[in-house]
C-alpha cells in the first residue's frame, strides 16, 4: 500500500487543476472570506469550534506578506462581528520567517495584538525541521508578553519530549500532532508505533505541566489513549480540546463530541489552495493514498448517481 501511495504521490503534478480542486474541496474551505465564514458558521452550529488558516507557506519574497497579515486581521474581525467560536492558526514561513525574521516578527506582532484586542487566540503552526528552532524562538518571545499565543509540537521529532518539558515550565498552550513533513530518520521517529508512543508521552508531559493541549489527531488509538488519560486525571472539558482537520473523519468527530469533549476543526482557506493541496500530496504519500481513494469514491458516486461530485456533506 505504501508503494502504491508513493506512486500516486509522484503522479500528483500530472493531475489537472480541476481534479485537484475537486478532490481537495472537502479539506479546504474555499478561496474567500465569505466561504470560510460560512464553513465556520456551519461547524459552530454543529457544535464544533474552528481554527482558521490562511493558506500559504514558505514564501521567498516579502511583497505579499503584509496582505497575508491583513487577511488574518480580517478573519479576526469577522470572527468578532459574527460571534464565531473560532481562532486562527498562522504559519511563520508565510509571514517571511525564512526571508527576514525581524519582518516576520512584526507581522506576528500585528496579528497577535489585534487578536488580543478582539479577545482572540493565535496558534503558531509548526512547519518542517528547518523552522523548528526559529519558530520556538518567536513563540517564546510572544509567550512572555501575551497569553493569547500557542505553539504546536510534532510527536515524530525526537526532540519533542525535551521541548515539551522546557515549554511546559511556563505551562505553554500546546497543540500536539504527529507531524506532516518528511524528515530524516536522524531527527524523526519513523515507525508508526514509536510516533504514537512519543505522542502519548508528550501528552503526559504537557498535562503534567497543567498546560492546555489541543490533541490533534485522527488516529483512533491516540484518541482512545487521550480520552483514557483525561478520564484518569479527572480533567474538565475546558482544560483541553481535541482537534481535527476539516473533512477528514466526520464519524470520529461525532464520537469525540458525544463523549462530552470539545472539538476544534482546522479550516484552511485562500487562494494558495493549489500549492497547499499538491505539496501535501507530494510530501505525504499516505495522504495521496487517502485522496486517491476519495477520487475513486467521487467518480464511482458520480457514475452511480449521475450528478456532480463533492457537494459538501451537511450531515
Ligand atoms: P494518521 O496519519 O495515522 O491518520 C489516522 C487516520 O486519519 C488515517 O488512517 C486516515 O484514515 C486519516 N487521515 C489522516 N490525515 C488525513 C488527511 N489529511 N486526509 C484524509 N484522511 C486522513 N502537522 C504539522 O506538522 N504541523 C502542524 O502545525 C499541524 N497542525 C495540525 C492541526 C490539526 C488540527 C491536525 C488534526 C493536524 C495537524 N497537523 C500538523 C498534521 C498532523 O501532523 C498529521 O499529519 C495528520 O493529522 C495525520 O496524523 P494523524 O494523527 O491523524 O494519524
Amino acid at each position: 500500500m505504501a508503494a502504491l501511495d508513493r506512486l500516486i504521490a509522484t503522479m500528483v503534478p500530472l493531475l489537472p487543476r480541476g481534479i485537484v480542486r475537486r478532490v481537495s474541496a472537502r479539506y479546504i474551505a474555499g478561496e474567500s472570506l465569505a466561504e470560510v465564514t460560512a464553513i465556520v458558521e456551519d461547524l459552530n452550529r454543529r457544535g464544533r469550534l474552528a481554527t482558521v488558516d490562511v493558506l500559504g507557506e514558505f514564501v521567498d519574497r516579502l511583497e505579499g506578506v503584509p496582505a497575508t497579515t491583513e487577511q488574518y486581521v480580517q478573519v479576526l474581525e469577522v470572527i468578532r462581528e459574527r460571534s464565531l467560536d473560532a481562532n486562527i492558526s498562522i504559519k511563520l514561513t508565510a509571514l517571511g520567517l525564512q526571508v527576514d525574521p525581524q519582518f516576520c516578527r512584526k507581522q506576528v506582532r500585528r496579528i497577535v495584538e489585534r487578536a488580543m484586542a478582539l479577545g482572540n487566540f493565535v496558534r503558531i503552526d509548526m512547519e518542517d525541521a528547518t523552522c523548528t528552532d526559529d519558530t520556538l524562538a518567536v513563540f517564546r518571545e510572544f509567550q512572555d508578553e501575551h497569553e493569547n499565543v500557542g505553539i504546536v509540537l510534532q510527536a515524530y521529532l525526537r526532540r519533542t519530549l525535551n521541548d515539551a518539558r522546557a515549554l511546559g515550565q511556563k505551562a505553554a498552550n500546546f497543540r500536539l500532532c504527529k507531524g506532516i513533513y518528511v524528515e530524516p530518520k536522524r531527527i524523526a521517529w519513523k515507525e508508526p508505533d514509536a510516533i504514537r508512543d512519543n505522542y502519548v508521552r508528550a501528552l503526559e508531559v504537557m498535562l503534567d505541566a497543567k498546560s492546555y493541549v489541543g490533541i490533534a489527531t485522527h488516529d483512533e488509538t491516540l484518541v482512545w489513549r487521550a480520552m483514557d488519560m483525561i478520564r484518569r486525571r479527572g480533567l474538565d472539558p475546558t482544560e483541553y480540546e481535541f482537534q481535527m482537520l476539516l473533512g477528514v473523519d466526520p464519524d470520529l468527530e461525532q464520537v469525540i463530541l458525544d463523549g462530552g469533549h470539545r472539538l476544534r476543526i482546522y479550516v484552511p482557506y485562500g487562494k494558495a489552495w493549489y500549492s497547499y493541496a499538491t505539496r501535501r500530496l507530494r510530501e505525504n504519500p499516505a495522504i495521496a493514498g487517502y485522496v486517491f481513494k476519495n477520487l475513486l469514491t467521487m467518480l464511482s458516486g458520480r457514475a452511480r448517481l449521475g450528478r456532480g461530485p463533492l457537494e459538501r456533506s451537511k450531515s
